[in-house]
C-alpha cells in the first residue's frame, strides 16, 4: 500500500515543525507547500537529511505551488501571519481572510478528496471560511485549537499539582480566544475527578492563564508558539489517518448541536477518525459554563459575519 500524502500549506514555524514530527511518526510522505521560495525546499531537505538517524523512509518534499497538493489525503494549513506582541487573533483576520480564500480555492481543486485541518488564526473564522470556499462535508474540514487550548489546561493543572501531565484529561471549549470556556468537573488526573483534588478559585486562576496562554507565549517570544500548536495538529491528522475514534476538541461546524445555529465552527469535543468528525459529543455543561460559552460562541459569530461580508 502506498504510503498517505500529507500536504502543509505554510512553512513556516508551525509547518516546520510538523514536517519533521509527521516524519519522525511515519504517517506519510510530507509536501510543503510555501509562497516564500527556497523555505519549503530547504526545510524538506534539511528533514531529508535526517532519515538515516530517524530510521525512516517517508519522503518530504518543499514546493512553491498549489499543483503539488495532488493527491494528498490531508492538507494542514498554517498560510498565514502569527501574532506580534500587542496583537490579538482578531487582529490578523484582515490578513489571513485573503490567504486562506487563496489556499481555498487550491485544495477546492486540487485536492477533493483531502481532509482539511486549519490553523491559521483568529482559527474559528478562518476554518469557516475555508468550508464555505470549498464546499467539503463538514466532516472533514476541521479548525485545531481545542486539542491544543485542552492540552494547555493540562499542562497547568499538572504543574500546580506536581503530577505528570499525561495523566491528565482536560477539556476547553468556545472559540479560540480569550473567552474559551475550561470545564472544571471534566478535568480528570489519573481518573480521579478534579474536584476532590483542587478547589474551584486556584482552578478559576489556570483557566485564566490557559485562556491567555497563546499571548504569554507571544509576550516571550515576540512571535506566536509553534511546537505545541504543530504537535497538536499532527495528533488530528493521526487520528484521521489511523481511524482513531479519538475523542478530540476541535472547531467542528455546528448546526444546531449545544444550542448553536447558522453553521458557526467553534470548539467542542468529537470523535475523529477516518470519517474525519464522526461524531459531536454534546457534554453536560453547568449554568455557569453555559453562560461563558454562549459569550464565546457570540463572539465567533462577530468573526464569521464579518467573513460572510467577504466570501459569499
Ligand atoms: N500560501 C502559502 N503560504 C503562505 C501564504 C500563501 N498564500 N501566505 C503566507 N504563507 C506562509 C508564509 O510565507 C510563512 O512561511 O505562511 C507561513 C507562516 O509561517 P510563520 O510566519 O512562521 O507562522 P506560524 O507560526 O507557522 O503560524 C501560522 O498559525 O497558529 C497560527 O497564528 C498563527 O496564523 C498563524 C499561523
Amino acid at each position: 500500500m502506498a504510503r498517505k500524502k500529507i500536504a502543509l500549506v505554510g512553512a513556516g514555524n508551525i509547518g516546520g515543525t510538523m514536517a519533521l514530527v509527521l516524519a519522525q511518526k511515519q504517517l506519510g510522505d510530507v509536501m510543503l507547500i510555501d509562497i516564500a521560495e527556497g523555505v519549503p525546499q530547504g526545510k524538506a531537505l534539511d528533514v531529508m537529511e535526517s532519515r538515516l538517524p530517524m530510521n525512516i523512509a517517508a519522503v518530504i518534499a518543499g514546493s512553491n505551488s498549489y499543483d503539488d497538493l495532488a493527491g494528498s489525503d490531508v492538507v494542514i494549513v498554517t498560510a498565514g501571519v502569527p501574532r506580534k506582541p500587542g496583537q490579538t487573533r482578531n487582529d490578523l483576520i484582515g490578513i489571513n481572510l485573503p490567504i486562506i480564500k487563496q489556499v481555498g480555492e487550491a485544495i477546492k481543486t486540487k485536492a477533493p478528496n483531502a481532509f482539511v485541518i486549519v490553523v491559521t488564526n483568529p482559527l474559528d473564522a478562518m476554518v469557516y471560511a475555508m468550508q464555505k470556499i470549498t464546499g467539503f462535508a463538514k466532516e472533514k474540514v476541521v479548525g485545531m485549537a481545542g486539542v491544543l487550548d485542552s492540552s494547555r489546561l493540562a499542562c497547568f493543572v499538572a504543574m500546580e499539582l506536581g503530577v505528570s501531565a499525561d495523566d491528565v484529561q482536560a477539556t476547553v471549549l468556545g472559540g479560540h480566544g480569550p473567552d474559551m470556556v475550561s470545564l472544571y468537573n471534566s478535568v480528570s488526573v489519573g481518573g480521579i475527578p478534579l474536584p476532590q483534588l483542587m478547589d474551584k478559585e486556584t482552578f478559576a486562576k489556570i483557566s485564566k492563564r490557559t485562556a491567555d496562554a497563546g499571548t504569554e507565549i507571544v509576550q516571550l517570544l515576540k512571535t506566536s508558539a509553534f511546537y505545541s500548536p504543530a504537535i497538536c495538529s499532527v495528533r488530528m491528522a493521526e487520528a484521521y489517518l489511523l481511524d482513531k475514534k479519538s475523542v478530540l476538541t476541535c472547531a467542528a461546524k455546528l448546526d444546531g448541536e449545544f444550542g448553536v445555529k447558522g453553521g458557526l465552527y467553534c470548539g467542542v469535543p468529537v470523535v475523529m477518525g477516518a470519517g474525519g468528525v464522526e461524531k459531536i459529543i454534546e457534554i453536560e455543561m453547568t449554568e455557569e459554563e453555559k453562560a461563558a460559552f454562549a459569550k464565546s460562541v457570540a463572539s465567533v459569530k462577530e468573526q464569521c459575519d464579518f467573513v460572510d461580508t467577504q466570501i459569499k
